[in-house]
């Protein structure tokens, strides 16, 4: 494994079916051709991801539009124009030149243009698209930096270190309806935004899965810690916040806020910043969890609105397992 500015040997790997991590504006992915059954199955190896769970293809250019999807909806391109390259994840029906083992079955694929120099050169530099989830195990904690990626996935072929992502949470994904899009997952761009250029569906997404999208699960992002919101007052969280002489907690401030009872404080914002916050949000839990001073985290909830959705979303999703 390398880390490594360099892309011409990321390129290399692509092109021989391998894995790369490379960074993108929202988390960073784990790549391989995603023409390549063999090179995709790697990812869910690696991962250890459930085959149920579908990846997301990364384009450089909207010609690879007509090659991978059917039918194209000309409302894609009114999306892009306006969102990519950018955080915004589009389902469509897909070609037969998608391999199942991307969409997980489905007949349908989620494509999305990065907004990231490194990301879009890799991409364009390998000639293929590339499927990539967020680097990390299945259902811990997503990366946002090169450093979050290795402690998880040390065997990677290859780590491309663009820095640290600068939106901080994954991509929203949406699927078109016959009267307008639909949210499979929260992220930095909001219904309102999408409000700007496509009315929203009055329908629910068409799809013969339980599931509209299967890897939406109750448990996700989770720190290797309890974790908990304030104020949730569940069995688990009143025990640990109980036995202060037994468990040390850390409390994760939004609004600046710092309670006297945790010896621990880190802050998603200093000011009640929700931008600020999403881009904080899993460096924190990264920190905390690699914190040995820390047993349990208190996060302070967020206001539910505009990016705040997102982050209240990546919140309650990792404290669910703790919950019972
Ligand atoms: O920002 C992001 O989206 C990051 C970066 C690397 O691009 N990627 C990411 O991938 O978050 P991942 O695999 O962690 O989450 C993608 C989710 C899947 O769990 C699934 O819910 C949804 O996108 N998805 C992908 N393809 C889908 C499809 N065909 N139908 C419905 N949902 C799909
Ligand atoms: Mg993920």
């Amino acid at each position: 494994m390398f880390e490594s500015t360099n892309i011409s040997l990321a390129v290399k790997i692509i092109q021989e079916g391998g894995l790369v991590a490379f960074p993108t504006e929202t988390v960073y992915g784990l790549g391989a051709d995603a023409l390549n059954p063999e090179a995709v199955a790697k990812i869910f190896a690696e991962k250890e991801r459930p085959s149920f769970d579908p990846l997301i293809v990364h384009i450089a250019s909207l010609e690879d539009i007509p090659r991978l999807t059917r039918n194209v909806d000309e409302r894609v391109y009114t999306l892009a124009k306006r969102f990519w390259p950018g955080p915004l994840t589009i389902v469509l029906p897909k070609s037969d030149i998608v391999p199942d083992i991307v969409t997980s079955g489905l007949p349908t694929v989620g494509i999305r243009m990065p907004n990231n120099p490194i990301a879009l050169a890799l991409i364009k530099s390998s000639g293929c698209p590339i499927a990539a989830p967020s680097a990390n195990k299945f259902g811990r904690i997503s990366p946002t930096t090169a450093q979050h990626v290795r402690k998880q996935l040390p065997n990677v072929d290859c780590i491309l270190d663009g820095g640290p992502s600068f939106v901080g949470i994954e991509s929203t994904v949406i699927a078109l309806n016959s009267d307008g899009f639909v949210i499979l997952r929260e992220g930095f761009i909001t219904a309102d935004d999408l409000k700007t250029v496509l009315p929203s569906s009055n329908f629910p997404v068409e799809s013969g899965n339980k599931l509209s999208s299967p890897g939406l699960l109750n448990s996700h992002y989770s720190p290797l810690k309890p974790i908990f919101i304030e104020g949730d007052n569940s069995p688990k969280s009143v025990e640990f916040l109980k036995n202060a002489s037994l468990y040390r907690g850390a409390y994760l401030s939004f609004s600046g806020k710092t309670p006297e009872s945790y010896g621990v404080v880190d802050y998603l914002s200093k000011t009640g910043d929700l931008r600020e916050a999403a881009v904080n949000l899993f460096g924190a839990l990264h920190r905390l969890e690699d914190n040995p001073q820390v047993d349990f985290i208190v996060a302070e909830p967020v206001p539910l609105r505009e990016i705040g959705i997102a982050i209240m979303d990546r919140l309650k999703k990792a404290a669910y397992k703790y919950k019972k």
